[in-house]
């Protein structure tokens, strides 16, 4: 991450190549509570940024998708103040990127925001950096970026890997082997995607997430690693797990019913896209097909009671906080059977 275009190049494939989306509005706006938080529209202002977007205004570069954001703003600014009572201190940073004409990604400024003193609701106070090369500008540069950096680790350490991808599917692991037989299809279809899950989710509370573990003592919320990402758990949605809905959602990607997957990719060089979406697309093909197999109406699908029983499980238990969400599949149908299982797989 030392030289800008490193760091670049490690928002698509780097540690966590999932965050990264393109902007679609200038200042870049918070989803925080106003009346909790209040303002936290970003302080990047058009001056920032144009004098490195090669001739282009900020409207015309974000016209023609050319203007990227890795964002940790939200997530962060609710535990910043908890966080900077440990040992580590921190900022909520938000990092604005161009798409150049190489395709490669080029920083443009890196905002650095921390509460103020005076209590949540009066918003954040922020300080803006623009890249450089020497004297103290660029020594500065450098350490905003390493901020970003740590921002970036931390969240795909705690989030992007523990939350979103160990602590999340425990819920389809443990009803897979409640709810159905091990003669059941779907069981046989799932089983081996959760080769060693339970196994090591079991280690991680040992050694891992539990207090004064790995986790707490390496990713910079300490010891309110676990209550953050519980915080974070509550917008997970199971329907924005799969790789299409992911891109289309962070706008990396557009609607295109001639690409193949209906998708056009904005970025070419992304590589957790290209390759995932033939990874993506593989698992489909199998699980359509297994599923069509044994499932051959929609009738056969509400008339099974094990994976009734399995899916009631999943969402009524497993993930039972987030139960009366609207984004469930219902379970009616092969069609629902089929995305759910190829996102559980994905
Ligand atoms: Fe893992």
């Amino acid at each position: 991450w030392m030289t800008d275009e490193e760091f670049g190049r490690e928002m698509l494939a780097g540690v966590n190549p999932v965050i990264i989306r393109r902007l679609q509005e200038f200042p870049p706006a918070s989803k925080l509570d106003p009346k909790v938080y209040g303002n936290q529209t970003s302080s990047i202002t058009r001056e920032h940024i144009e004098k490195n977007l090669d001739g282009l205004t900020v409207d015309e570069a974000i016209e023609y998708n050319k203007l990227f954001i890795l964002d940790h703003h939200d997530a962060l600014m609710p535990y910043l103040r908890r966080i900077n009572t440990t040992k580590t201190k921190t900022y909520a940073s938000r990092t604005l990127l161009s798409l150049q004409d190489n395709g490669t990604l080029k920083p443009l400024a890196i905002e650095l925001s921390l509460p103020l003193p005076q209590g949540d609701k009066h918003g954040a106070t922020s300080l803006v950096f623009t890249p450089a090369d020497e004297g103290v500008e660029g020594t500065v540069w450098q350490l905003a970026k390493a901020y970003a950096a740590v921002n970036d680790s931390g969240y795909h350490q705690l989030i992007s890997h523990w939350l979103n991808t160990h602590a999340v599917i425990e819920p389809f692991v443990i009803a897979t082997n409640r709810q159905l037989s091990v003669l059941h299809p779907i069981f046989k279809l799932l089983q081996p995607h959760f080769r060693d899950t339970m196994y090591i989710n079991a280690l991680a509370r040992q050694i891992l997430i539990n207090a004064g573990g790995i986790l707490e003592r390496t990713v910079f919320p300490a010891k309110y690693a676990m209550e953050m990402s519980s915080i974070v758990y509550k917008n997970w949605a199971f329907t924005e797990q799969g790789l299409p809905a992911d891109l289309l959602k962070r706008g990396v990607a557009v609607p295109d019913s001639s690409q193949p997957y209906g998708l056009k990719l904005l970025i070419e060089g992304y590589p957790y896209a290209v390759d995932g979406l033939e990874i993506w697309e593989a698992i489909e093909a199998w699980v359509d097909d297994y599923c069509s197999f044994y499932y051959s109406t929609d009738d056969m699908i509400r008339g099974d009671s094990e994976l009734q029983s399995w899916w009631r499980e999943v969402r009524d238990e497993g993930h039972g906080d987030l139960k009366d969400e609207p984004w469930w599949p219902q379970m009616q149908t092969r069609a629902e059977l089929v995305q759910a299982c190829i996102i559980i797989i994905w």
